[in-house]
C-alpha cells in the first residue's frame, strides 16, 4: 500500500502516465464515470482550502465514488487532543483513501505511517504540496507543449511556498530547465531545497529580487502568494506582502508565449487586469488539478486492488 507524501514518491514515468490518464479523462469522462464505484475518499483538512479539497472531492465524485470530509480540525476530535496517527488509523476504517492537509510539516508522513489505506499529502505546512505539482506539470505540458527546455521564473514567497518546493523537485527530473528564483532576500528558497535539489541535480539557476529583469527571459512565470499564516511576525508580513504585483503593463515586457501560473489563492500579486490576457492560465491550472487528482486516486486505488493491501 502506497502513499504520496512528496512528489519524489512518483517516478518520472508515473508522472507521464498520470498526465496521460488526466488528458484521457478530459477527453472521455464517461469512460471513468464508474471507475471508483463503491470506494470512499476521506478529505481531512486541518488547514483552510478551496481548490485542493474541493477538487479532490469533485474528482472522486466524477469517478463514481463517494466522499467523507473533515473540513476543519476544530470540529473534529483533534480539538480534544487526538493525534494525527490515531486519526489516520480511525479514518482508515471508514475510507479507502485519504487526502490530508495539515499545518505541520511532516504530518502527512505521520498519517501515512499509521494509516492502512493510501494517504495523499494535500499540503503539509511550508514543506510540500505534491498534488499541486501534478496540476502544475499538466498545465506546463498542455500550455507549452513540453516539460523540458524551459526557463521557469518562480516569484514571491519561495521560503514558505510549499508549491514551489515541490515544483522545483519535479522540474529537476526534466532536461534543460533553467530556474530564475525571484524573491526578496527574506523570502529566498530554503537551503534544503536549494542545496538538496537544485545544486545536487546540477540545475541551472539564478536568484534575483528583480522581477522586471527576469520577465523577458521567461517561458513560464509562476507567481506565489506571501504566506501570511507562516510568518511569526505580522509587521514582517506587512512589509513584504506586496513585494511583487504583476500588472498588465509589466506583462508587456514578457514574451508573447510566456505563461503565467499561480497555485492560487491570489491576494494582490496578480492584478485582476491580467486575467483576460491569453497568457494567464491560473484558472485552467486549477481545473487541471482536478483531473490530475482523479488520475492519482485511480492509480493508488488500482495498486491497492492489485496488492489486496488493505488490512484492518
Ligand atoms: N493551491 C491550493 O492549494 O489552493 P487551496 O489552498 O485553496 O487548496
Amino acid at each position: 500500500m502506497r502513499s504520496v507524501i512528496d512528489i519524489t514518491d512518483l517516478s518520472k514515468e508515473e508522472l507521464a502516465s498520470l498526465m496521460e490518464t488526466a488528458n484521457d479523462i478530459m477527453k472521455d469522462p464517461g469512460k471513468y464515470a464508474h471507475a471508483c464505484a463503491g470506494r470512499k475518499l476521506a478529505t481531512l483538512f486541518f488547514e483552510p482550502s478551496t481548490r485542493t479539497r474541493m477538487s479532490f472531492e469533485a474528482a472522486m465524485y466524477e469517478l463514481g465514488g463517494s466522499v467523507i470530509s473533515m473540513t476543519d480540525g476544530a470540529t473534529s476530535s483533534a480539538a480534544k487532543g487526538e493525534s494525527v496517527s490515531d486519526t489516520a488509523k480511525i479514518v482508515s476504517c471508514y475510507a479507502d483513501i485519504i487526502a490530508m492537509r495539515h499545518p505541520k510539516e511532516g504530518a502527512a508522513l505521520v498519517a501515512a505511517n499509521a494509516a492502512s489505506v493510501p494517504v495523499i499529502n494535500a499540503g503539509d505546512g511550508g514543506h510540500c504540496h505534491p498534488t499541486q505539482t501534478l496540476a502544475d506539470l499538466l498545465t506546463i505540458s498542455r500550455e507549452k507543449g513540453r516539460l523540458c527546455d524551459l526557463t521557469v521564473g518562480l516569484c514571491g514567497d519561495l521560503k514558505f511556498g510549499r508549491t514551489v518546493h515541490s515544483l522545483i523537485n519535479a522540474l529537476s527530473r526534466y532536461e534543460n530547465i533553467r530556474l530564475v528564483l525571484i524573491s526578496p532576500e527574506e523570502l529566498r528558497l530554503p537551503d534544503y531545497v536549494y542545496n538538496d535539489v537544485i545544486v545536487k541535480n546540477g540545475m541551472k539557476c539564478v536568484q534575483t529580487p528583480d522581477l522586471m529583469w527576469a520577465l523577458p527571459q521567461l517561458d513560464v512565470l509562476y507567481m506565489t502568494r506571501v504566506q501570511r499564516e507562516r510568518f511569526f511576525n505580522e509587521e514582517e508580513y506587512l512589509r513584504l506582502k506586496d513585494s511583487y504585483i504583476l500588472t498588465k503593463e509589466k506583462l508587456n515586457h514578457a514574451r508573447p508565449d510566456m505563461i503565467v501560473m499561480h497555485p492560487l489563492p491570489r491576494v494582490n500579486e496578480i492584478s485582476v487586469s491580467v486575467d483576460d490576457d491569453p497568457r494567464a492560465c491560473y484558472f485552467r491550472q486549477a481545473l487541471y488539478g482536478k483531473y490530475m487528482r482523479e488520475a492519482l486516486i485511480l492509480m493508488l486505488l488500482s495498486e491497492c486492488e492489485k496488492n489486496d493491501a488493505k488490512t484492518y
